[in-house]
């Protein structure tokens, strides 16, 4: 069956496909993977709405309710692959120390030959998808391309929306022009006349990349960053890579423009660590007391920065569409969010109701009856008997970025759009303040570097602890992260050098928790009163006060108008407990400890002012 396809003949190269580095290596992995069929994703309408109609025939997807959520369609993934995989990510440089102590490293070599016997017919019985896409506006100057070779049509239609996927990117790629080659497999080769599963998976998993020669190797998962090698593979591990050598940044960031009443408009880029916020703050609304104000969403979870000849920072979203959090999502919290779900949906883990839509913890009533993620009855009595949830912590929604109503002009510029704040946010139930600017970048680098958070469902593993998550890039950082916070810091002595004004760095906690247990800050659209004072304080028009860590605003400062929320209730959210900090400054030396290797000396130097400042 595989002869074919071993000798050349199968590989269908569409006639428009003239990259001979492309066609070599896409018939390598063919003769390695042995598909049944090779099939290349030409990106059209069409060719979406066919491969949805497979995976519902395949059971993969359910069509969902055509009126209440048009051309939209919910997959339930396997129990056991339901978030990244971060104990089986590897990076796979050369020397193991740039690869650094946060990540986990195996000679490439050594990887190889452990790869190979498991891609060795990974894909018998299957169809090989060639999927090609453009990280970024298709030709721009900042943008990259991929190719993807994946086993699952899921990933396919997945791509056609976070991506720009489709036959465009071969006439950009030309016949000499550079990609970076993707291979992802489910692990799950089909014996002749075997039934395949709906999510097939494998127990195995290994998500690889090998940051020199720039490749990404997916095996046993389709779920997520682990599947959708466009997203953390390529436009975080891989382009961080990338910027290091050639000086720009790739950042695990949201981006959004925020316009004041008299029509100015500010860029803000902000890292919360996955499942901490990022879309929401991404597509907020401002609330009452902020008439005329509007915020719109450039990105929601990656950043591609980059300087230019004006000495600033431009950035773009390299990605199309959203992958986000389904869990906590409503109309009050985040209609933008919601109101870019109305259709053209795929959701994944969500609980599917009695009359074909969907439902998940957090979006309003419980329906009375609904089938959980898993394909049981879910009651609300079922769910306070056993505590099952209808939908995982980790469902998601995949939705392009032009259903969002709050979708911003230049989401699509090339140029990108200049930033004027970085903002670094962690999820803390105690110690670290609502809002805290930064006296210069130095101390910015190191407030982000020394972020800590507690760990959420967005990966596998233990939940609820604090763990340090250096700039929200603990799991995406793609080579040592001692080296990255060198680039950082170089970047921003590059920019001081060039004269313009480099954008604040500050840092935020919306989740600090009460007595009872309870978030105090009330969150979501109400960080608007957050992000106003970081814009006052750009325009000069907040003085803050001055403190051990950095410079806060006082209650008098922040715009309450709509919102009853006191000066102790703000206290709680903002006091510095001084012995808690004791405590934090020592997980902040562990770190170092940690990443001693490279360590920036400008960091240790801004950690001894710290502990002096908190003695005195
Ligand atoms: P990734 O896609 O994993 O990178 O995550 P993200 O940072 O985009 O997270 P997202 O915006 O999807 O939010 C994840 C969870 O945080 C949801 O359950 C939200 O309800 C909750 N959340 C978001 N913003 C706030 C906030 O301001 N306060 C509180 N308490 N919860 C929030
Ligand atoms: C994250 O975990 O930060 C995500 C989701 O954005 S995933 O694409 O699965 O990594
Ligand atoms: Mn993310």
């Amino acid at each position: 069956m595989n002869a074919p396809a071993m000798q050349g003949l199968a590989l269908n190269t569409p006639a428009y496909v003239k990259n001979a580095k492309l066609i070599a290596w896409v018939a390598d992995m063919v003769a390695l993977c042995k598909p049944e069929a090779v099939y290349w994703c030409d990106g059209s309408e069409e060719e979406y709405a066919r491969l949805c109609q497979q995976l519902v025939d395949a059971g993969t997807f359910k069509k969902l309710n055509p009126t209440k959520r048009p051309n939209s369609f919910l997959a339930c993934s396997d129990p056991s692959d339901v978030a990244r995989v971060e104990d089986r990510t590897y990076i796979c440089s050369a020397k193991k120390e740039d690869a650094g102590p946060t990540n986990n490293w195996m000679a490439p070599a050594e990887m190889r030959a452990t790869l190979h016997p498991l891609f060795d017919g990974c894909m018998k019985g299957r169809t090989l998808y060639v999927v090609p896409f453009s990280m970024g506006p298709l030709g721009s100057p900042i943008a990259h391309i991929g190719i993807e070779l994946s086993d699952s049509p899921y990933v396919a239609v997945n791509m056609k929306i976070m991506t720009r996927m489709g036959k465009a990117v071969f006439d950009v790629m030309g016949t000499d022009g550079e990609f970076v080659p993707c291979v992802h497999t489910v692990g799950a080769p089909l014996q002749a006349g075997q039934k395949d599963s709906a999510w097939p998976c494998n127990k195995t998993k290994y998500i690889v990349h090998y940051p020199e020669t720039r490749e990404i190797w997916s095996y046993g998962s389709g779920y997520g960053g682990n599947a959708l090698l466009g997203k953390k593979c390529f436009a975080l591990r891989i382009a961080s890579n990338m910027g290091r050598d050639q000086g720009w940044l790739a950042e695990h960031m949201l981006i959004l423009g925020v316009t004041n009443p008299q029509g100015k408009k500010y860029h803000v880029a902000a890292a919360f660590p996955s499942a901490c916020g990022k879309t929401n703050f991404a597509m907020l609304i401002p609330p009452a007391g902020f008439e005329g104000w509007k915020v719109t969403t450039i990105g929601d979870d990656i950043a591609w920065i980059k300087p230019a000849a004006d000495g600033r920072l431009y950035a773009i979203n390299p990605e199309a569409g959203y992958f986000g959090v389904a869990p906590g999502t409503n109309t009050l919290t985040n209609p933008n969010c919601m109101a870019s779900l109305d259709k053209n949906v795929i959701f994944t883990n969500v609980a599917l109701t009695d009359d074909g839509d969907v439902w998940w913890e957090g979006m309003g009533d419980a329906p009375a009856h609904c089938i959980d993620w898993q394909g049981k009855d879910w009651t609300p009595a079922i769910a306070k008997e056993t505590g099952a949830k209808a939908a995982h912590p980790n469902a998601r929604f995949t939705v392009a970025a032009v259903n969002n109503p709050a979708l911003d002009n230049a989401w699509d510029d090339p140029k990108g759009v200049a930033i004027d704040a970085f903002i670094f946010g962690g999820r803390r139930s105690t110690t670290v303040p609502l809002v805290t600017e930064a006296r210069n970048w130095v101390e910015g680098v190191y407030m982000a570097a020394t972020m800590g958070s507690e760990t959420t469902a967005a990966a596998t593993g233990a939940q609820g602890v604090v763990r340090r998550d250096p700039f929200a890039m603990l799991p995406f950082a793609g080579y040592n992260m001692s080296d990255y916070f060198q680039h950082w810091l170089n970047l921003g002595q590059q920019l001081t050098q060039s004269g313009a004004a480099l954008p604040r760095i500050y840092t935020t906690n919306w989740f600090r928790k009460g007595e009872d247990g309870k978030f105090v800050w009330p969150g979501y659209g109400e960080n608007m009163r957050v992000l106003k004072w970081m814009i006052d304080r750009i325009e000069g028009s907040a003085q803050g006060q001055e403190h051990i860590f950095g410079i806060s605003p006082s209650y008098e400062e922040l715009n309450w108008t709509g919102l009853n929320f006191t000066a102790d209730q703000f206290k709680t959210v903002t006091s510095i407990d001084k012995a808690a900090w004791q405590a934090e400054l020592k997980l902040h030396s562990e770190l170092f400890e940690q990443l001693a290797y490279h360590l920036p000396s400008a960091l240790t130097a801004t950690k001894a002012e710290l502990e002096k400042r908190l003695a005195a």
